[in-house]
């Protein structure tokens, strides 16, 4: 108990890998979201995130985990999460998430953003906007130390007032040299959310996905990876990698042309 506990704080020199790996990954957001358009097909994107990665020296970690096929997640309106990428053609009205993970010199750097294609329905806007606010007041309500139930208290009860739900079957995580690590970060608070805590040292997720209605989720039985909602409502998604630190959480994905802290879809 105590050993695993040490393994999750990370020493200052583990700390600065993190860090770099955040800022690559954060780098290849900026570059691939402008290609995130109407007509560009969701392989397209993947296309582009392979060949960034390796162009800078750099590991899609998603490719071969698992068995998951792909660089990258693509997931759109009523998908979930886990959308694999292919030949479906982004049409305006679309709200489309990609989710991108890069491994820098064996650390993870994971982070997603819901974009809009062109005007979209209300509905759609709405829950982009709340699966972004819900991430950044998830974020201002860590402290060193804090337990990581605040996450949960925060997100659930500002989307049941928007009229939103917050999925539970899929979960942020810590990382560092491995993709997924203790502890499970849910989006709702639980037993486990309540007694782990979040010290000086830990990297881990926030990644709230917040459906337009039903909370539950199918996973696609063909290939065994697209998660939908049960009832074909959108839902959206915004994750990014964070360091807890002796002042506060650090974001270490944060993206020089992306949305702020704040931002109006
Ligand atoms: N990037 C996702 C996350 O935030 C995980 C994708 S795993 C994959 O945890 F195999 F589906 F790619
Ligand atoms: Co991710
Ligand atoms: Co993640």
């Amino acid at each position: 108990m105590l050993k695993q506990q040490k393994k999750l704080i990370l020493d200052e020199a583990q700390r600065e890998s993190m860090r770099r790996a955040g800022r690559v990954n954060a780098r290849l957001m900026d570059f691939i979201r402008p290609h995130v358009v109407a007509g560009v097909t969701t392989q397209s994107i993947d296309d582009l995130v392979a060949q960034w990665t390796r162009d800078h020296g750099h590991v899609p970690a998603t490719l071969g985990y698992q068995n998951y096929p792909k660089s990258c997640c693509v997931s759109v309106n009523e998908v979930i999460c886990h959308g694999i990428p292919g030949p479906y053609e982004l049409q305006p009205g679309d709200i489309v998430n990609v989710d991108i993970t890069t491994i820098v010199d064996g650390w993870h750097g994971d982070q997603s953003e819901t974009f809009l294609i062109d005007e979209v329905s209300e509905e759609r806007r709405a829950v982009t906007q709340c699966a972004f606010d819900c991430l950044y007041l998830a974020i201002e309500a860590l402290t060193p130390g804090c337990r990581v139930s605040e996450i949960g208290e925060t997100i659930v009860p500002e989307a049941h007032q928007r009229g939103f739900t917050v999925v539970r079957e899929y979960v942020g995580h810590g990382l560092g040299r491995q993709f997924h690590l203790d502890p499970s970060i849910p989006h709702y608070p639980n037993r486990e959310s309540r007694s782990d805590r979040l010290f000086p040292g830990m990297c881990f997720t926030v990644e709230p996905m917040i459906n337009a209605g039903t909370r539950y989720t199918r996973c696609d039985k063909q290939d065994g990876w697209t998660v939908r909602t049960k009832d074909g409502l959108p839902s959206a998604q915004f994750e990014h990698t964070l360091l807890m630190t002796e002042e506060g959480p650090e974001i270490l994905t944060l993206t020089e042309n992306g949305p702020r802290r704040g931002h109006q879809f």
